[in-house]
């Protein structure tokens, strides 16, 4: 038999990389495991309990709720702070964010911000769904977390993953030290080292991005989408097209093949749709350090200033030769003066 390695064991033997640490940023990506288990166990049995469908609330974006983002949120909220690792926690589902106040939290090193359940408008058509987290260090000195420990640029990131809910689930994180893929094993219910040191290709095939608000994008995104469908036989042209409508599934399966993936603005979303903390910062962080690129169309997501805990972006995302074509139609055609 081959031997397998579990996050659990791959965790611990990656604690050598951080010196001074006292195991807490560890037992932190095992309590996201966790979390991460118990929701792929709901997703998984959507159909028979009855979890599918809208709680009848709309949540701070002003999209409708799903009775699983709030068991996801629930999962993820109940993991972080009974781990004792994290002095405040955002959420998509949370206006607030959540201060972790108990004895063995308040005085703890991180916080995280995450999308519990992201994609969820398809869990009913039983499509791809994720969870993203960020994992920042705190950058005030004690007692619960505050808003300014969130207010960090992604370049300060701690780690970042996501979870993958699809036709097996996997975690795929990163400390930045490369990305490590790991798969879930039912029958062992341990997330098992499938995909070490992932590496998105330089370039690909594939653009993902919702071609049904076409009229609504700006002029580069236009340009570069029919750059896309041209021939050029050089540059493997023309490209394909696959959108899920579930970041996490569409922005995985680039990483994987090569690709861009971009949600840009619209005249109805003139900040873009995706949020910049907990779901375009960690994924960036992911690409980059798989080789990849993260942009808003004219500079580094990474380095954008956050000024609010629900922030959104524009964003493209994916093989480097790609984004890179993608901001040069930007730059030319969608000159906007940089907002931050
Ligand atoms: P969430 O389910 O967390 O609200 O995120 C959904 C996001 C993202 O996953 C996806 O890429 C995008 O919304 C799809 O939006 P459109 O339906 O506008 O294409
Ligand atoms: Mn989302
Ligand atoms: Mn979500």
């Amino acid at each position: 038999m081959s031997k397998v390695k579990t996050l659990g064991q791959f965790i611990i033997e990656k604690q050598d990389d951080f010196p001074y640490s006292k195991g807490e940023l560890s037992r932190l990506l095992r309590d996201i495991g966790i979390a991460a288990k118990i929701i792929n166990r709901e997703v998984n049995k959507a159909g028979l309990a009855d979890i599918l469908g809208e709680t009848g609330d709309n949540n701070v974006q002003g999209e409708q709720v799903k009775k699983l983002d709030v068991f996801s949120n629930e999962q993820f909220i109940a993991a972080l702070t009974a781990g004792g690792e994290v002095c405040a926690i955002a959420s998509e589902e949370n206006e607030e964010l959540i201060p972790v106040a108990n004895e063995q939290s308040k005085n703890a090193k991180y916080v995280v911000a995450f999308d519990p359940l992201d994609g969820s408008s398809n869990i009913d058509a039983n499509v791809s769904v994720g969870s993203i987290f960020a994992v920042y260090r705190r950058t005030t000195l004690s007692g619960p977390g505050t808003l300014e420990d969130f207010l960090q640029r992604g370049t300060e990131l701690v780690a970042a993953g996501y979870v993958i809910y699809g036709s097996s689930t996997m975690m795929v994180y990163s400390t930045g030290k490369g990305v490590n893929g790991f798969t879930l094993d039912p029958s062992i219910g341990e997330f098992c080292l499938s995909h070490p040191d992932m590496k998105i290709p330089k370039s690909g095939k594939t653009y993902s991005i919702n071609e049904g608000y076409y009229v609504h994008f700006p002029d580069g995104v236009k340009k570069f989408i029919k750059w896309c469908q041209e021939e050029d036989k050089s540059t493997n042209r023309p490209y394909s097209s696959r959108y899920i409508g579930s970041a996490v599934a569409d922005i995985h399966r680039n990483l994987l093949y090569g690709g861009v993936f971009i949600y840009p603005t619209t005249s109805q979303a003139p900040n873009g749709k995706l949020r910049l903390l907990y779901e375009c910062n960690p994924l960036s962080f992911i690409v980059e350090q798989a080789g990849g690129k993260a942009s808003d169309g004219y500079r580094r997501i990474l380095e954008v200033e956050p000024k609010s805990l629900h922030q959104r972006t524009p964003f493209f995302i994916g093989s480097s030769e790609i984004v890179e074509k993608a901001e040069e139609f930007m730059k030319k055609y969608s000159v906007v003066e940089a907002k931050n």
